[in-house]
């Protein structure tokens, strides 16, 4: 009799207890359903209890503890919705809470490199389409009717006859200015190019070059070398060398590949490459660019008086003088964007 009054006591109790808030919730399952709570204390008591009541004894124990931990569960849940509810609802058109500063790109950084030093050197800089017609990227600067970069597998063409196709080269920009102004000019240009090549780590489709050139009277082959000269020191520590080796391109004669030293301190070494000698294949020397005299051809082109002026040009990969001065090894990290390559680059100077 006496077990049966605490059952209905114990049942009482739990039907009247005040759960308004989380902390009465908490009490509630202290003094009820925790292992030393009154439920599992009276299913201590079975041992006390005839064997044949047993049974009964059990399901009402049962009952109160299904009871109490129902109870438990709906102030559980209807707590977590009031929470819920009393929040803010998420607005998924705000931007993304911003915690990091991201950094500059490599390929940006050499490029506000690049523009500051010519710039340095009285340079201004000039721009001109990426989509190009045939006179701006093939004509004007002297490309022969059966050039190869004319081709269909080396080059974009948008359209044929009259041809219009994605810049090869920003020696475009040289025939733009050319056109509108007469000299004294000395300019430079940097964006985008594109080549029919497949992605690989040493080319793409897609990358960057920088153009530059200077054009008045007088100008000869020694400004150039000067002046590329002055570049590299700037662009990759004061001892660097370059070297000229003679070359040929269309709208320059005499032409020359620019390469510059692989180690800043010792001509024969391989710092650039990192000791791998993989860049400079262990010749002490990597190309960056070409270059030369203006093709008087192509000053005439764009209306500007060959037998007064004279001009030097050159051209030179974005890509290649950041891979070079960053040591990256694979140009499709330029693309990636993963962030374990681009946080490298954080806090250098463009
Ligand atoms: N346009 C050439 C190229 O893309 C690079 C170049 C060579 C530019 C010689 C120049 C130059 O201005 O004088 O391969």
């Amino acid at each position: 009799m006496e077990i049966l009054d605490k059952i209905n006591n114990l049942q009482t109790q739990i039907e009247a207890f005040l759960i308004e808030n989380k902390e009465q919730l908490e009490q509630f399952r202290l003094k009820f359903l925790s292992q030393k709570g009154e439920i599992p204390a009276l299913m201590d008591e079975m041992k006390n209890i005839a064997p044949e009541n047993r049974k009964a004894f059990g399901m009402s124990v049962n009952q109160l503890k299904n009871l109490a931990t129902n109870l438990h569960k709906e102030k559980l849940e209807a707590f977590a919705s009031v929470v819920t509810k009393t929040q803010a609802p998420t607005d998924l058109t705000l931007p993304n809470a911003v915690d990091e500063l991201g950094s500059m790109h490599p390929l940006t950084i050499v490029r506000n490199q690049i523009i500051a030093i010519f710039e340095r050197m009285g340079f201004n800089q000039s721009e001109g389409p990426e989509i190009e017609d045939d006179f701006h990227n093939f004509t004007g600067l002297n490309f022969p009717e059966n050039h190869p970069a004319r081709e269909m597998q080396d080059t974009f063409f948008l359209e044929k006859n009259p041809d219009i196709a994605l810049r090869t080269h920003t020696s475009s920009v040289q025939i733009r200015v050319m056109e509108s102004k007469q000299p004294p000019m000395r300019t430079f240009s940097i964006g985008r190019v594109y080549r029919n090549e497949a992605i690989s780590a040493r080319a793409h489709c897609i990358f960057h070059q920088m153009e530059g050139f200077f054009i008045d009277e007088n100008v000869s082959f020694a400004d150039l070398k000067q002046t590329l000269y002055h570049f590299a020191k700037e662009m990759f520590g004061q001892d660097t060398q370059i070297r000229f080796r003679p070359s040929y391109f269309p709208f320059t004669e005499p032409s020359a590949e620019i390469d510059i030293s692989c180690d800043m301190n010792n001509p024969k070494g391989c710092q650039l490459c990192g000791g791998s000698k993989n860049i400079c294949k262990g010749t002490g020397w990597v190309e960056i660019g070409g270059s030369g005299m203006i093709d008087p051809n192509v000053l005439d082109n764009c209306g500007i008086d060959s037998k007064k002026y004279t001009g030097f040009a050159f051209g030179m990969g974005l890509e290649r003088m950041t891979m070079l001065k960053y040591r990256i090894k694979d140009l499709r990290l330029f693309t990636e964007n993963d962030l374990r390559f681009l946080k490298q680059f954080e806090g250098i100077e463009g």
